[in-house]
């Protein structure tokens, strides 16, 4: 592993294709300065979270785990005028970190941050009129992954996107003793979608400024 050459490369793959951005610079420095871990997605990964939103066509997204705003800001300017996007967040100071740098980046009007377990959330957002979702971003606590995916799975669209983030864990995943619950719960995931029709899935495992990682992709199925 060469984590010097991974982040040369993200910071080439920067300056070229992705591009800069003064907003989500920003977005950033207010997470690290409230002293918010910097476990973002990377830059190329958030490019790569705005192109699924465009090429879905997303208008409801959800994300799970909010952090600083920085994935909810990208997905967020992918959306259409008319676009929403609610993300979920256990931390009340990151919550406001989060809705601060929003703001301040233009898409207040479209983002909704609400705080609180994620789980305890979702009674409530199955009373409204967010779902269905066109796309949802899974990355909030990763015991979590798998009962999160599965509440998703039955409030997205056809031809709709679940994104979730860190399955394979510095390689982990291959592991069937590993002994980290976290790695379980995305084995438990791969298994699950492994007789699941109504996903079609793939995992994508990524080097970068962030190490060794991956996200699985799983587009939902027509009825
Ligand atoms: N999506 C963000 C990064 C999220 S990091 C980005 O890329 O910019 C994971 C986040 O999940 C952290 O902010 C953490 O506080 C939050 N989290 C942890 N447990 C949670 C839970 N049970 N419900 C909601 N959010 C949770
Ligand atoms: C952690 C969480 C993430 O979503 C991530 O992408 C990397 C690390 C963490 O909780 O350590
Ligand atoms: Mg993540």
């Amino acid at each position: 592993m060469d984590e010097e050459l991974f982040a040369a490369v993200d910071a080439f793959v920067c300056e070229t294709v992705v591009g800069e951005d003064e907003a989500l610079r920003r977005a950033i420095a207010a997470a690290e300065e409230a002293g918010l871990p910097s476990i973002q997605v990377s830059p190329p990964q958030g490019k790569l979270l705005q192109l699924l939103v465009r090429l879905v066509g997303a208008r409801r997204i959800l994300e799970f785990g909010t952090l600083g705003g920085y994935s909810a800001i990208l997905m967020a300017r992918a959306l259409p005028e008319n676009g929403r996007l609610i993300s979920l967040e256990a931390n009340a100071e990151y919550a406001e970190v989060a809705r601060a740098s929003i703001e301040k980046a233009g898409v207040g009007e479209k983002v909704e941050v609400r705080v609180g377990p994620a789980l305890e959330a979702l009674p409530a957002l199955e009373e409204e009129d967010a779902k269905p979702f066109d796309l949802v971003f899974i990355d909030a606590d990763k015991v979590n992954t798998p009962n999160y995916f599965s509440w998703a799975l039955d409030r997205t669209r056809p031809g709709g996107l679940i994104i979730a983030d860190n399955v394979v864990r510095d390689g982990t995943l291959a592991d069937g003793d590993a002994a980290d619950e976290a790695t379980q719960a995305q084995r438990r995931l791969h298994q699950m979608l492994a007789d699941e029709p109504r996903v079609s899935a793939t995992t994508v495992q990524t080097v970068g400024v962030k190490g060794y990682d991956g996200f699985l992709l799983a587009l939902v199925e027509p009825a």
